[in-house]
């Protein structure tokens, strides 16, 4: 761990006490209440020297330690995204904390849009395995053979079907697919939405996959889910945008907290 990452996490364990944390969890957009389930202290991003300050609105910029359903979290309320500023790495040192507080697993929620008429909105998938459309790569400067991190089973399949049970434990369905990464901050196009449902893309999203590689890079096991706000461009006569993401985001949410409330003690 850098000296950065020490400092935070000494800093974060001072305030929020230094038992080990068991899992980290990054909320998405709109998803962010489940922060507020928690037993525990927030800590505002702009406390965290070199974390990422708020970029966009349907995210809650704290870090959260404390108990969900007696199991010791660390919940990041908010990420950054690449299309911020051209930074495929920007949710490096925020990962790297989250290992540092001791945490083995790593959960990440997203909103995405549908490729999948069975998966409309409001529901939940899984995520098995990801195309990484953009091409940019977090560790691209990284030295050393580290860096060559290998992509099978990034999405930890023990651990997948933790959640899975736990979303049929608590009657929530859950699918499971391949998440594509776009940079965004645009919307795709319909042309490319059919590309890529027939590259075998199950939901669309311009998050996520780079803070698995690094995850992954950082020896972290891995889920994570997407709550769907909408049919991928040109898919449905919805007019796409930031507000409706939003809108939207609340109807999976509320399925996200059931599965995740129900897997952690399994976790
Ligand atoms: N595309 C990309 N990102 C998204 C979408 C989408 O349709 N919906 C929510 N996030």
């Amino acid at each position: 761990m850098d000296r950065a990452a020490s400092d935070l996490v000494r800093f974060i364990q001072d305030r929020a006490g230094a038992g080990p944390v068991r899992v980290g969890l990054i909320l998405g957009s709109g998803l962010g209440h489940l922060a507020e389930a928690i037993d525990g202290v927030p800590i505002p991003y702009d406390q965290l020297p070199g974390f990422p300050q708020p970029g966009v609105s349907g995210h809650s910029p704290q870090l959260t330690v404390g108990e969900l359903e007696g199991t010791r979290v660390a919940v990041l309320g908010g990420r950054a995204h690449y299309y911020e500023r051209g930074d495929a790495a920007a949710m490096r040192l925020p990962l790297e904390v989250l290992a540092g507080l001791g945490a083995e697993t790593l959960i990440l929620t997203n909103a995405a849009g549908s490729l999948d008429p069975a998966m409309p909105p409001g529901s939940v998938m899984a995520i098995r395995d990801h195309i990484n459309f953009s091409g940019l790569n977090p560790l691209i400067g990284e030295a050393g053979d580290a860096r060559f991190v290998p992509m099978a089973d990034a999405y930890d399949p023990a651990l997948r079907a933790t959640i899975l049970e736990a979303a049929q434990a608590t009657g929530t369905s859950c699918a499971e697919g391949v998440y594509a990464w776009f940079s965004g901050p645009s919307f795709e196009t319909p042309a490319e939405i059919r590309a890529i449902r027939t590259l075998g893309a199950d939901a669309v999203g311009m998050s996520t996959v780079p803070e698995v590689i690094l995850a992954r890079f950082l020896g972290l096991r891995v889920a994570a889910i997407s709550a769907m706000t909408n049919m991928g461009a040109g898919m449905s006569d919805e007019q796409l945008g930031h507000e409706h993401t939003k809108q939207m985001a609340p109807l999976g949410a509320r399925k996200l907290e059931a599965i995740l409330r129900a897997a952690l003690p399994a976790i």
